[in-house]
């Protein structure tokens, strides 16, 4: 399947830049607190198809951070996926939403995915993880951060977590 995303293929600039990881968290860090501790861990996705599918333009993200209706609407609305047509063979697209839903946030609260839930209203459907504010509260960054060659944007977790496919992010 040939596909034209409007933006650079976000894993191929991810260079694992723990130096600006080290530097942005400078003063944030906790030595001593406990590492990896369920709080600080959300699900990876094991899904193969989820991952490559959605794998391919950015790292397939967690199910964990949305809500279960929010990857029913995604889902359905791939044909314009954030400027993007990432549209997927039906069959596919069923088994995915099969898998994201039943992993979603609201499934299974607990760690990261709890933390992100609470921010959500009860009827919100959010489509962005970078927009959570549990996410802009840790990310305070002033903009030339974001426009950095090896981030380009937020949801270019790999960037700066090494481990974000594994579900960690509390890099230290
Ligand atoms: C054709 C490329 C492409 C494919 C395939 C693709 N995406 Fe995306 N996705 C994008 C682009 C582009 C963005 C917006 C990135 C940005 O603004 O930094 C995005 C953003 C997202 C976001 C929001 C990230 C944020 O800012 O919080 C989620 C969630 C997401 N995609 C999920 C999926 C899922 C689920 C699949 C598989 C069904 C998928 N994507 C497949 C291109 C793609
Ligand atoms: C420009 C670099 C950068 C990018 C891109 C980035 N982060 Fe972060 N993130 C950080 C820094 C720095 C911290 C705070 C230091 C820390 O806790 O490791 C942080 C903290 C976090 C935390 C809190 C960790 C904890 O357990 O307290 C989560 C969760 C997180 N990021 C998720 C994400 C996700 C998901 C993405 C992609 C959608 C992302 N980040 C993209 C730099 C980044």
């Amino acid at each position: 399947m040939t596909r034209t995303p409007t933006r650079p293929r976000l894993r191929s600039v991810a260079t694992g830049a723990a130096a600006l990881l080290i530097g942005l968290a400078a003063g944030t860090a906790q030595p001593g607190s406990a590492r990896a501790d369920d709080d600080e861990w959300i699900p990876p996705v094991t899904h193969q198809l989820t991952q490559e599918e959605c794998g391919d333009c950015h790292m397939a993200f967690q199910p964990g951070f949305l809500p279960a209706r929010s990857w029913l609407a995604m889902m359905n609305g791939l044909a314009d996926h954030f400027g993007d047509d990432a549209t997927i063979a039906p069959e596919k697209a069923d088994e995915i939403l099969v898998y994201l839903m039943a992993n979603a946030g609201d499934a299974q609260p607990s760690g990261l995915a709890r933390e992100y839930m609470r921010y959500v209203r009860e009827d919100g459907v959010p489509l962005r993880i970078t927009e959570n504010p549990a996410f802009l509260d840790e990310h305070d960054f002033r903009p030339s951060v974001w426009e950095r060659p090896e981030v380009v944007t937020k949801s270019n977790c790999l960037a700066c977590h090494k481990d974000a496919e594994r579900g960690y992010y509390d890099d230290d």
